[in-house]
């Protein structure tokens, strides 16, 4: 696999890395006490054991001379017990030991010495090392006293390479480790990068690929994607809007052009006028549904919230209230309102005013009895433990179920209303502020008729 510098590069890496150097370090730091425990150790004891052997032999020849020397040598030669005895005197001529033969290191040296040496074994003979004490002895006699450390030397061999072993294995785990990690990270680095690549080409419908670990890298893609979600929706939602627009702005468009046409054509004053009274209606709906919109895009900025006052809900209702009154007297129809005062929110006056206004207009267009044909209107304030409500109910047809959603979309009309004035764009309105105000627009069934609640969650 080949190692780009870029994989050394990232931080998984390093860290890896900083993280293999640490696990490497404890590792020789406990293998080589594990290895001062032994190995050291054990020559210590061997050579404290030695020394006191030697020490002991010296004070016998002092005390009890050649012989007695010769004589303990002998016999200790005789056991087994794998230690090395050489008694020479002065020309190097052994007189008692067990070594065969005289290692010229052996005589060479003093003090402490290692050197070969043959041994008779089930296998023949083999060469050993042993590790002694040569002390020279008054008389020209030598002693050289030893143990075998044959043993001793493969166990040290076998722990150094242990402990090489299991450092070169750290490293090389921990280097390929960090290798396969941050090769990992940088695919899935890679991958989202290509993606967002994608989707700057265009494609908004492509997301992060998300591994389902769960991990870091995947909360980050899930963020990213409900991002990317919102866009695009934003981004539909605006196409649609603009096609609206021009949509809906191309007809009473024509139908001023085409009027004025006709006006300039016609000679009677009385007709222009009439053409002109016309036109100035249009032109006032038009100003209208542009205001409206200006209003529900200022609504979904978020952008009000900066500027938001206290609103006694109480107070505002009732003004509304008063000013719909006399419209709704000349109808016959009666209205009915509680408003306690003092239930106060932060909020954007004249956004919530304007809403108010639009669902009181459509209660008014949309909202006559099947009975007797008058609008029966009830407007309330209220607040719970939870929420804070304005709930508009009226006694006309209502609004299917199935439409709740698609009324509150800009320009929709549903087909029984066509005959109403109006542009479609109260309800969205209605939905905007709402959610400017981190509240909810509810649709409920009033039996007859339509009740709207605007819930406002108390914080
Ligand atoms: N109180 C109501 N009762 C029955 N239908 C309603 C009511 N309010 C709104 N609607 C329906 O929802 C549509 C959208 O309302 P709105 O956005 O205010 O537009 P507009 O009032 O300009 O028609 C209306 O055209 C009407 O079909
Ligand atoms: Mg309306």
């Amino acid at each position: 696999m080949p190692i780009s510098l870029k994989t050394l590069k990232t931080s998984t890496f390093r860290l890896a890395a900083i993280y293999m150097m640490v696990f490497a370090l404890s590792v020789g730091v406990i293998l080589g006490y594990v290895y001062l425990n032994t190995v050291v150790l054990l020559q210590q004891q061997s050579d404290d054991t030695i020394g006191a052997e030697v020490q002991g032999l010296a004070e016998q020849y002092r005390q009890r001379g050649l012989s007695g020397m010769l004589e303990i040598i002998k016999e200790r030669s005789n056991s087994n017990t794998g230690s090395v005895y050489l008694f020479t005197n002065f020309v190097g001529r052994r007189l008692a030991g067990n070594l065969d033969g005289t290692p010229t290191r052996a005589i060479r040296g003093k003090g402490w010495i290692e050197f070969p040496y043959a041994v008779r074994t089930q296998n023949g003979i083999e060469t050993h090392v042993a590790r002694a004490f040569h002390l020279g002895l008054e008389g020209g006699y030598n002693l050289v006293v030893g143990r075998d450390i044959e043993e001793r030397l493969k166990f040290t061999i076998l722990i150094r390479r242990a402990l090489f072993w299991a450092l070169g294995l750290a490293v090389f785990f921990g280097i390929g480790g960090a290798l396969l990690m941050s090769r990992n990270f940088l695919k899935r680095i890679d991958s989202i990068s290509d993606t967002t690549r994608r989707i700057m080409a265009g494609d908004l419908t492509e997301r992060m690929p998300v591994s389902g670990t769960g991990d870091e890298l995947d909360r980050l893609a899930v963020s990213l994607n409900e991002m990317l979600a919102q866009i695009e929706q934003l981004m539909n939602a605006m196409k649609e809007v603009s096609s609206n627009v021009a949509h809906d702005l191309r007809t009473p468009l024509n139908r001023v052009r085409a009027r004025v046409e006709a006006a300039l054509r016609s000679s009677d004053p009385k007709e222009q006028r009439e053409a002109l009274e016309k036109t100035l209606i249009d032109a006032d709906q038009l100003l209208a549904t542009f205001n409206a919109l200006l209003s529900i895009a200022k609504a979904e900025s978020g952008e009000a919230r900066n500027s938001f006052t206290n609103v006694d809900l109480g107070q505002l209702v009732e003004d509304m209230a008063e000013l719909y009154e006399p419209i709704i007297e000349d109808r016959n129809g009666t209205i009915e309102v509680t408003a306690p005062h003092g239930i106060i929110i932060p909020a954007d006056r004249h956004l919530l005013a304007q809403v108010l206004t639009n669902l009181l207009d459509n209660a008014l267009k949309y909202g006559a009895s099947e009975a007797d044909g008058r609008p029966h209107i009830e407007l309330a304030v209220e607040e719970t433990a939870s929420a804070i409500r304005i709930t508009i109910a009226d006694s006309g047809k209502g609004i299917a179920a199935s439409d709740y959603k698609r009324v509150t979309k800009r320009f929709v009309r549903l087909e029984a209303s066509r005959s109403e004035p109006g542009n479609g764009l109260g309800l969205s309105l209605a939905k905007g502020v709402m959610k400017l105000h981190s509240g909810r627009l509810i649709f409920t069934d009033n039996a007859p008729g339509l009740k709207i609640i605007l819930e406002f969650s108390r914080k």
